[in-house]
């Protein structure tokens, strides 16, 4: 008896004692696995007489049983501590101040452009592109600009310095030189738009020497003038957002476009302030026309079989209009607090009414 309680005194002990889930099943096996301490005592009891098995029987149970439980409870115990510390490990501060974070604005230029894209699309346009440095074939002479013609002044041109077969290269005045390279690469029917990088030596409140413009040109069978007027109305419209905006095509000149036109939008100056819509004046917005024959003729295709329109859109201009920027230097400023206010996010929607 005696030794029992030694025996039950010491497993408890090292059941005490055991604080990880390994310790305690080694603790189990040295005492009631096959070859325990206790499972060797209960086979002894063979050797005892009736009487001695009935009383050392009982006590050697009850040890067992004791022992069992012990090891139960610390094992339920071990695996809630190790949830606890888990959770204690992992703990989140909630009271810490957040980490500042800032992010970028889509700049109103990149935005503006994508909304006119966006406006196109349905009606069938793809997006095409051309390079920033132009030969004057492209800029000019296929455009039909006649050689030392006042319009090329009418453009304030950059030359470079470097020449192409003798001939001077420049920074593009317009982006209508991609109307040339469109025509020669592809089979009409074309419908195209081509954003980009304009450049005229020009510089005041009202001038950048480096601005955008977005180019249209369709071209066709039987195309006529009052699809570029659907077109084009159709655009203002919802670049706007406004049905039924007073829209006028007046006369012009482009040595490219005959005839050529420049669209008015409707809009209200009153008491220093500046409303588009229905106001009883105009406000030209884009340079339009039909496309001359003879850059038809330069581009190879045949004038008696296509025809077709075009357009370049200033996108500053209507970008300035549209979401109220005043100053158009502000645009390539880079003043990051003038990008956070008129850039936009990445989730902003192009629907023609924001
Ligand atoms: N390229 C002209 C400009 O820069 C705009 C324009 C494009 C006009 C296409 C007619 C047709 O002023």
């Amino acid at each position: 008896m005696e030794n029992l309680d030694i025996l039950c005194k010491k497993i408890i002990s090292k059941i005490d004692e055991a604080d990880d889930l390994n310790t305690l099943n080694a603790v189990r096996i040295d005492y009631l696995g096959k070859k325990g301490e206790i499972t060797k005592l209960m086979k002894e009891l063979t050797n005892l007489t009736h009487e001695e098995k009935k009383s050392y029987g009982k006590n050697i149970n009850t040890l067992k049983v004791k022992v069992l439980d012990s090891i139960e409870n610390k094992k339920v115990y071990l695996e809630k501590k190790i949830i606890l510390d888990n959770i204690n490990k992992e703990r989140l501060d909630i009271t810490l101040p957040e980490r500042s974070y800032s992010s970028g604005h889509i700049h109103p230029i990149s935005h503006t452009i994508e909304e006119v894209i966006e406006i196109f699309k349905p009606m069938g346009f793809s997006v095409a592109e051309g390079p920033d440095i132009e030969d004057d074939f492209h800029n000019f002479t296929a455009l039909n600009f006649p050689p030392d013609h006042p319009a090329r002044e009418m453009h304030d041109t950059f030359f470079l310095n470097e020449s192409n077969n003798g001939e001077k290269l420049l920074m593009r005045t317009h982006t209508s030189p991609v109307q040339i390279r469109v025509m020669k690469d592809n089979e009409p029917p074309i419908r195209v738009l081509a954003p980009g990088r304009t450049y005229r030596c020009d510089y005041d409140i009202t001038h950048t020497p480096m601005f955008h413009q977005v180019e249209g040109l369709v071209i066709d069978k039987k195309v006529n003038m009052g699809h570029l007027k659907g077109c084009l109305t159709t655009f203002v419209e919802s670049f706007f957002g406004i049905n039924n905006l007073p829209v006028r095509f007046r006369p012009s000149y482009f040595p490219f476009t005959e005839p050529s036109a420049e669209v008015d939008i409707g809009c209200q100056r009153k008491d220093g302030e500046f409303k588009i819509g229905d106001g009883g004046e105009w406000l030209e917005i884009l340079g339009c026309g039909m496309v001359h024959h003879n850059v038809l003729k330069a581009c190879g295709l045949d004038p008696n079989e296509y025809q077709g329109f075009a357009f370049g859109v200033g996108v500053e201009r209507i970008a300035m209009l549209k979401y109220g920027i005043t100053d158009l230097r502000m645009f390539f400023d880079c003043d990051l607090r003038w990008i956070k206010h008129y850039g936009f996010s990445f989730l902003d929607k192009f629907d023609g009414n924001n």
